[in-house]
């Protein structure tokens, strides 16, 4: 069947979004607020986000940072850090602050100092979050400088999330910005306990791309993409109609000028096209019957939330997609994902 030329679907949700603060969430928020109804907001924040009440706080700042008339919903995550408070964390639950707990491996990537050294240094928060129905949200890459980075979230499946699934049965787990067919395939092997989320660009390019001509930053982040059988293992799963699959941009901004330079931070800036490189995947994929399902329907199932009601429509036409988005004062910018292809679907 030939694709449509438009498509209606609930308003999507991100369950995966790096929304910074001060004049970074001021740049970055409206772009994220435009396409999504909710999204999933990372703490790694300097200093990162592990208290109740430091949610709470940066919840209100969002919410301050969307222009008014656009509904958006930021749903708060606590960074666990060694000895992470099962008190607090049971807390921040039920008083409707946390929806989910954040593990970052120690060193993994940006902001993650504070992260985890070890499994056993959180256990005691986990059986906490298993009893109050938390889910847990994971960077699944080891941090092992012996490994190699594209081997990273593969040794992680092995060396840390098998046993992981094993200790805790009832933690609810989403293997997040999935980049292998071994992510995939964890995933689908755990269909009860586990989610994994995908990205608009991991599913666009593969290593290659980062060195197309010459070394591009802009396409750098972690974990990094990998090879094209793996690519391909993305796009089949984003696709597949499963129910463990969902959206999550990981949409990661850091100003131009500290990703073009001798060691340029990690994070793919794609809030302002996100939906539309989607729709350009599952077009192209023949697959966009399926696009609801990943984009609105899976995760706030994963979540066990409501799926929102509005709709939106995407059209098959070319997305003039804009080089950059402005930092309000201090004249700096934050360089807009492109995807090596054009995107034929815009709002
Ligand atoms: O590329 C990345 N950027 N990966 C992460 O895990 C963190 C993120 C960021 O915060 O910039
Ligand atoms: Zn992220």
């Amino acid at each position: 069947m030939p694709n449509p030329t438009s498509l209606t679907i609930r308003r999507p949700d991100d369950w995966h979004v790096h929304l910074r603060d001060n004049q970074m969430l001021a740049a970055c928020a409206v772009h994220t607020a435009r396409q999504f109804a909710r999204a999933i907001i990372m703490p790694n924040l300097v200093p990162p986000v592990t208290k109740v009440a430091e949610a709470s706080a940066y919840r209100d700042r969002i919410r301050r940072a969307v222009p008014a008339d656009l509904k958006f919903e930021p749903l708060m995550t606590c960074y666990l850090t060694d000895g992470a408070d099962p008190v607090e964390l049971a807390r921040g639950k039920n008083e409707g602050v946390w929806v989910a707990a954040k593990l970052y491996p120690a060193h993994a990537t940006t902001n993650s100092a504070h992260g985890v050294t070890s499994m056993d240094k959180v256990a005691k928060g986990l059986e906490a979050m298993e009893k109050a129905g938390m889910p847990l949200l994971v960077h699944g890459e080891v941090t092992d400088p012996d490994v190699d980075i594209f081997d990273r979230e593969a040794v992680f499946l092995d060396k840390v999330l098998t046993a992981l699934v094993k200790r805790h049965p009832g933690l609810k787990i989403v293997l997040e910005h999935i980049t292998t067919k071994e992510g995939v395939a964890f995933v689908e092997a755990h269909p009860k306990q586990l989610g994994g989320t995908i990205t608009p660009h991991h599913l666009s390019y593969n290593r290659n791309a980062l060195f197309k001509g010459g070394i591009r930053p802009h396409f750098y982040c972690l974990p990094i993409a990998k090879r094209e059988e793996h690519r391909l293992a993305l796009r089949r799963a984003a696709t597949s109609n499963s129910a463990s699959f969902f959206l999550g941009t990981d949409t990661a901004p850091h100003t131009t000028d500290t990703k073009e330079c001798a060691c340029g931070c990690a994070g793919v800036f794609n809030a302002p096209v996100a939906m539309q490189v989607y729709a350009q995947v599952f077009a192209e994929e023949g697959k966009l019957d399926r696009l609801e399902a990943f984009a609105s329907l899976n995760g706030p199932r994963f979540y066990g939330l409501p799926p929102n009601e509005e709709r939106i429509t995407l059209h098959a036409r070319p997305m003039d997609v804009p080089d950059r988005v402005e930092v309000p004062g201090g004249g700096k910018d934050i360089t807009v994902f492109h995807p090596d292809t054009p995107v034929g679907w815009s709002f």
